[in-house]
Parts: C-alpha cells; structure tokens; sequence
C-alpha cells in the first residue's frame, strides 16, 4: 500500500476509542524503525515531519521520496501517513507539492481571525489535493525545533470556528508541551478537553507533547476524543540513551563495532521498543 491520507485511520480510531501514534521521523534509522514495527503490530501509523527535520533530510521532496520507497521495500502493509508536523502555510504547500499525504497547518499563533482565514484556504488545498489536515488552536507548549509555544489552553468556541471550517481533525492546547513535563507540571486540562470535545462534534483531537505523559492521563484523553497522539523526544531520548551506552561499553572500538550499522543498531532498536509500548498504551494494535 502507498502512503494514505491520515482522515480514515482517525475517524475509525475516533469511533473505534483508541488512538494512533504520529511518531517524528528524523532519518533512514527512525522511519526504519518505526515502519517495521507498525508492520509487526498490525497498526495504522502516521509519520510525522517538522519543517526542520524536512530541512535536515535536505528536502520534503527527499523524505517523500524515501519513505514512500520504504513503504514498498520493506512490504508494508499497514496504513502509512506521511505528515507534516507544525507546517507553516508555505510549508505546508511545499510538502503537499512533495508528495506528503497529510499536513498540520499550525496556525496557532496567529490571531483567531487570521488562524481562520489561512485555515480555511488550507482546507480547499488539502481537499483537492486529496490529503488530510491538521489544525491548532491555542499553542502548545514548550519549543520543538524553532517552532516556540506558549502552552495555552484553548478556548473551546475558538475550537468548534475551526473545525467548522472542515479540517480533518484538531490539536487544541489542554496544557500539553513538548519535550520533558517540568517536576511542578499541573497535568492535562481535562475540563477543557471535554469541553472541546463536546461542541466540535465527532471531529478527531490531536494530543501533542505525548513524551513524559503518565499513562492514565493518555487513557482518559483517549477516552475523550483524543485519537492521534504525537510522540517525538522519547525516541530521541531512548537512541542517545542507547548509542551512549554503546559507546561508552567501548563497543566501537572492538572488531567493526565502529560501523554505523553496528553503532546505530541499539539506538534503532530503542525506538522500536518505545513505538511498541506507545502503540500497545494507545491501542491500535491489530486496528490496520
Ligand atoms: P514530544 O516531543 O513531547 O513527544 O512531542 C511531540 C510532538 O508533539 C510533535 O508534534
């Protein structure tokens, strides 16, 4: 199967009450990983993709081109989206040119007039394109790579403008941030998402910041309309962890240990193990 829009797995996910894992890919060795471990569980999987990681990758052409590739090499046959994670408008036109099969239009920071202007122009291009979007309304916090965030709560009437306006589903800020949660962190805002959930329909939400959240909190998001959650720094956490613990085992320096593919294995089996456990919490293990 080629790369799909993210609309059906998320509706179905949606009505269904369990949530598919948006995993950031950040080279060969991630989206190796991930694609193989999703294949090994039966899940539906969203790959996601920052605008900085598309520029390290040298391209949205490039990561396109090599996981649609992937996809095919390794016989995937589960639902793959390739999604562009916290998409400027430019951006997110430049990844669709690409190839990518789902973008997130972040327009978050803008006023809620502008969020809606640019929103809705998104939608036409995302519906004739035949791919799915993602908006946000209120900012999620923390700082993933330049994209800095506030860590709002959304104003759930600002929620229902936008996803009146079409989108496929919506990342509204329920106190959720990306990277580490802080010792004094005050939890998700449940309130608010129940109160999202309630006046935008039958719309799925998107959880971001989904590294370092207890995992009742994720059930109990889920269970209230939560059917996407983004999880990016604990696969990076786990392959620093991983290859430092090579390393300092001095296991480069025995035989070929000093071969990338001997020095990043651990790393990439990290991941693996991360994405395992995410898709077993979250549920949509045998959903492909
Ligand atoms: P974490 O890095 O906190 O897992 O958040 C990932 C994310 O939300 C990507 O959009």
């Amino acid at each position: 199967m080629g790369l799909v829009s993210a609309k059906e797995m998320l509706d179905k996910a949606y009505r269904e009450g369990y949530a598919v894992g948006h995993f950031n890919i950040n080279n060969l060795e991630w989206t190796k990983a991930i694609l193989l471990t999703a294949e090994e569980l039966k899940s539906p999987v969203i790959l996601g993709v920052s605008e900085g990681a598309a520029k390290y990758m040298t391209g949205f052409k490039v990561v396109a081109d090599m996981v649609k590739a992937m996809v095919e090499s390794l016989n995937i046959t589960v639902p793959v989206a390739l999604h562009l994670d916290h998409g400027s408008y430019e951006g997110a036109i430049k990844a669709m040119e690409a190839g990518f099969s789902s973008v997130m239009f972040d327009g978050s920071h803008y006023s809620i007039e502008e969020n809606i202007k640019l929103t809705k122009d998104m939608v036409d291009r995302t519906r004739k394109a035949g791919i799915s979007l993602e908006a946000e309304v209120g900012a999620i916090g923390g700082e993933e790579d330049g994209v800095v965030g506030g860590g709002e709560v959304a104003d759930p009437k600002e929620c229902k403008m936008i996803a009146d306006l079409g989108v496929d589903f919506l990342a509204a800020g329920i106190g959720n941030i990306h990277g580490k949660y802080p010792e004094n962190w005050p939890g998700l805002n449940f309130e608010v998402l129940d109160a999202v959930n309630n006046i935008t329909g039958d719309i799925p939400l998107v959880l971001h910041g989904g590294t370092g959240i207890p995992e009742d909190m994720i059930k109990k998001a889920i269970s209230m309309g939560v059917s996407k959650i983004n999880v990016n720094t604990e696969c990076q956490l786990v392959f620093a962890e991983e290859t430092r613990n090579y390393i300092l085992a001095g296991k480069d320096l025995i035989g070929k240990g000093f071969d990338p593919r001997k020095l990043l294995a651990p790393g990439t089996d990290g991941i693996k193990r991360v994405v395992k456990e995410k898709m077993e919490l979250f549920g949509s293990v045998n959903r492909a």
